[in-house]
């Protein structure tokens, strides 16, 4: 637990640096703090990770990341789940995502 969180510090951190001026790849570092404020509490990393995946390509993992943010109410922007689909397929997908 103290492992991910030194690693999602140094994640958040360098991400700030390497994206300060470099807003149209959209912001990973934002998209992570949205997903642990909101998403964590029921994902283990495992979820992301299983055989049986419901995301399989960065379509998917969009809309995946509209239903779910709907399931919990939070009205987030377009901009906003692409933040978050960037975050999560940074870390786990690694699907082409269009620029
Ligand atoms: C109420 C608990 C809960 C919350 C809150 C939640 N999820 Fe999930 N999520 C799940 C479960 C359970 C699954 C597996 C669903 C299935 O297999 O049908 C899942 C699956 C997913 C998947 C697909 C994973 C894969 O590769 O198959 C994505 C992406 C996802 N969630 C994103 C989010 C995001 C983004 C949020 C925050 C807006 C969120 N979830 C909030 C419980 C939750």
């Amino acid at each position: 637990m103290l492992r991910r969180w030194i690693l999602a510090v140094l994640f958040v951190s360098f991400g700030s640096l390497a994206h300060a001026d470099a807003q149209p790849m959209g912001d990973p570092a934002r998209g992570e703090l949205l997903y642990s404020t909101h998403c964590i509490a029921c994902h283990s990393d495992k979820i992301h990770w299983r055989d049986k995946k419901l995301v399989t390509d960065w379509k998917s993992l969009q809309s995946e990341i509209r239903r779910w943010q709907e399931v919990s109410g939070l009205r987030w922007s377009n901009e906003d789940i692409a933040d978050v689909a960037r975050y999560l397929n940074a870390l786990y997908y690694r699907y082409p995502a269009p620029a």
